[in-house]
């Protein structure tokens, strides 16, 4: 499916699309690129994204690299720069989720959410904002969740990266906006990804069992939304967008 919008053109932009590897990520990098958007791919399992470099042709640019490290991900930026242009877009999808009760959860894992969830948008934000500041121009779309709103047990420290993020994202609208540069907080509700594959499978069909037979978002639907907020004319900021399954009630 091709979304088109009188607006703002994607064609010939360049867009970094963090955890392009699966779900969510991969959906929004196929979306941009269908839109006629130079893609670059990040994340770190290189042959998932060498698989959707050869599949969205060589407007897309595989670039390994782990979010939580800022060299690699400024090095990231950097290739993409040099090899694609400068970055227009950047969508930091990446992201991981570990829930546990508060006395019962490994640190080890709360090191990971913040590292991934949180210092990981910030590096990307870090490495892509002065050249857009330079150009005066830019799209830098945060993706968290309907966690960053909410307040549900279990799931303390994963909420804490997004309503953190969420945070950092109000206040970069703030900074950047006498450069004309954009921001979206993007927040989804459960969709069908690979997010619940590293979470303990007792936990997780607990929670299965708890939310019962709703119909998740599919990642397409999240990446449709996340193009929308990119294509929409220049002088429209989508600021923040809550985007939950139509059987959700609660979170
Ligand atoms: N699925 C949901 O229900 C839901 C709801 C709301 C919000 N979200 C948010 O949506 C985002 C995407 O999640 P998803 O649902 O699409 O899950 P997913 O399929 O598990 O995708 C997560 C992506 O993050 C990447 N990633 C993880 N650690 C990384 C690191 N250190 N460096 C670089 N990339 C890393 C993974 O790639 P590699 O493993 O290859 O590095 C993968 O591409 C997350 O921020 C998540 O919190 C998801």
């Amino acid at each position: 499916m091709t979304l088109t919008i009188e607006g703002t053109p994607l064609e010939g932009k360049t867009a970094v699309v963090t955890g392009a590897s699966s779900g969510i990520g991969r959906a929004t990098a196929i979306a941009l690129s269908r839109a006629g958007a130079k893609v670059g791919l990040v994340a770190r399992r290189e042959d998932r994204l060498k698989a959707l470099q050869h599949e969205l042709g060589d407007t897309a640019l595989a670039v390994p690299a782990d979010v939580t490290d800022y060299a690699a991900a400024a090095q990231a930026i950097a290739t993409v720069e040099e090899q694609l242009g400068p970055v227009d877009i950047l969508v930091n999808v990446a992201g991981v989720m570990l829930p546990a009760p508060i006395a019962e959860a490994d640190p080890a894992d709360w090191d990971r959410m913040v590292q991934v969830n949180l210092m990981g948008a910030l590096y990307g934000t870090r490495a892509v904002l002065p050249g857009m500041q330079e150009r005066g121009s830019g799209h830098i779309v945060n993706l968290t969740s309907t966690s960053g709103r909410t307040h549900q047990p279990n799931f303390s420290v994963y909420a804490a990266s997004k309503h953190a993020l969420g945070a950092f994202t109000n206040v970069l609208r703030k900074e950047v906006h006498p450069q004309r540069i954009r921001v979206t907080l993007f927040e989804p509700g459960p969709t069908v990804s690979e997010l619940g594959d590293h979470v303990d499978p007792d936990f997780m069909q607990a929670l299965k069992a708890e939310i019962g037979d709703w119909e998740f978002l599919e990642a397409e639907d999240v990446a449709q939304g996340i193009l929308w907020t990119l294509a929409v004319p220049e002088r429209v900021n989508v600021n923040e967008v809550l985007f939950r399954p139509t059987d959700q009630r609660d979170w």
